[in-house]
């Protein structure tokens, strides 16, 4: 267990050390781009689009953010949610031409995007302040059974319709399986869904996290690491680091030391580092440290099941010293899973053990191009052509 703590600290160390340039550092350029520093609405504004902004609350009492590109009255509505450390914000950096959400835009349908509990833009709660430890208690579970049942039941009141498709981005599909099991009559709610990467078992994980699942159960360890309540907070230290290390003449020699980077790699030859300055403005976006443990535990069980306390809280929670499997079986809708083959996080082979285990066979779409990573659904440069045209033509 050492040995693998170990091993975990010195791959952080290493990608700082790769990172870490004192002398590029003082050399780079004076000033970020203002640009860089917009928020999700501002970026959709300046690409000339309308942008709406609309609070939901949970059942537990979060308050969640979503932002919209509004359609023509009656226009099908398509709800896009981001993954772990991201935010709506993921599906419009690209920009007008290329980003997943204006490209939906252009075609006619009112665009959604969800903000889960914990990121920059849902960091409120009726009664609980984000000092406070109690609020950053979650794992993707809460996400899955109260923020995407809050977020979809009001965009569903809204326009009085269903939702012609859910399109997930990992932590999204996570939570997607968990909502569809846990709480179907919901998920009856979406006439589709498209889970880019998809995350739901997780044995054959290449990421670092990786060296983190035999530690799942040691909590104190963890927390200690990376904090108790939010994963890596953003305090000054690693704000400065995450975003100015970077930010140098000579970039696309290093791997940057942000957080996510670290957790997900990413692929060089889809890599637009022009992007980096804004995608490191509004990543990491912010998460609990539980839901980090939750995706450990996963990858060291192989299964698909809620959060374990240990034998004797779990008594507790769930009455069963083992915490309770998700039930895919209970899942019945059209669904379409793309899968990259270099994918850290969404390993082919973990995405074929769900396929399998899924009562109605899904399409399984494979992006043909061999380095495909995780963060290239987001922000590959050939993402039009690899993936977004082929899931347009599935939506028409
Ligand atoms: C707890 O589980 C036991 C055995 O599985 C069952 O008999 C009992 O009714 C359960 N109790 C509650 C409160 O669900
Ligand atoms: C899972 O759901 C299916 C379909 O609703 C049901 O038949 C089955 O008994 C459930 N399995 C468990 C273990 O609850
Ligand atoms: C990289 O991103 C910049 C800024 O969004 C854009 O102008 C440029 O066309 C992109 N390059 C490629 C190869 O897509």
């Amino acid at each position: 267990m050492k040995a693998q703590l170990v091993i975990f600290l010195s791959l952080c160390a290493v990608s700082f050390a790769i990172s870490f340039d004192f002398r590029k550092l003082f050399l780079r350029n004076k000033k970020p781009n203002p640009n860089n520093e917009l928020n999700t609405l501002q970026m959709i504004r300046r690409e000339g689009y309308p942008a709406e902004a609309h609070v939901t609350l949970t059942e537990d009492g979060y308050l969640l953010t979503m932002h919209r590109i509004p359609g023509k009255p009656g226009s099908p509505a398509i709800f896009l949610q981001h993954g772990v450390l991201g935010s709506s914000a993921d599906w419009v950096m690209l920009g007008k031409e290329k980003a997943l959400a204006y490209l939906l835009a252009n075609q006619g349908y009112d665009v959604w995007l969800g903000n889960f509990r914990g990121n920059t833009y849902s960091r409120a709660h009726v009664s609980i302040s984000q000092e406070d430890l109690k609020f950053w208690d979650f794992s993707w579970h809460e996400s899955g059974i109260y923020d995407l049942p809050a977020m979809i039941t009001y965009i569903v009141k809204l326009k009085e319709n269903f939702l012609k498709a859910y399109i997930g981005f990992s932590m999204g599909t996570t939570c997607f399986y968990v909502m569809a099991s846990e709480r179907p009559q919901i998920a009856r709610l979406l006439q589709s869904t498209y889970s880019l990467a998809p995350v739901v078992f997780m044995e054959h994980v290449t990421s670092p996290l990786r060296y983190l699942a035999p530690l799942a159960d040691d909590y104190k360890v963890i927390f200690s690491l990376f904090g108790e309540g939010e994963f890596l907070p953003q305090n000054y230290v690693v704000k400065f680091l995450s975003k100015y290390l970077c930010i140098t003449q000579y970039w696309e020699e290093r791997i940057c030391v942000n957080s996510l980077f670290i957790l997900v790699g990413f692929d060089r030859a889809q890599f637009n580092y022009t992007l980096l300055p804004v995608i490191l403005n509004h990543t990491p976006a912010g998460t609990s440290s539980k839901t980090l443990i939750h995706y450990a535990q996963g990858i060291k069980s192989g299964e698909f099941k809620q959060y374990n306390y240990g034998a004797k809280r779990n008594m507790e929670v769930y009455n069963s010293s083992e915490p309770p499997k998700y039930n895919l079986s209970k899942i019945t809708m059209p669904i379409t899973l793309f899968c990259g083959n270099n994918d850290w996080l969404s390993s082919p082979i973990d995405v074929m053990q769900l396929s399998n285990e899924l009562p109605e066979k899904p399409i399984i779409y494979k992006v043909p191009f061999a380095k495909f990573n995780h963060i290239d659904f987001l922000w590959a440069i050939d993402a039009f052509e690899l993936v977004y045209k082929k899931l347009l033509d599935m939506l028409n």
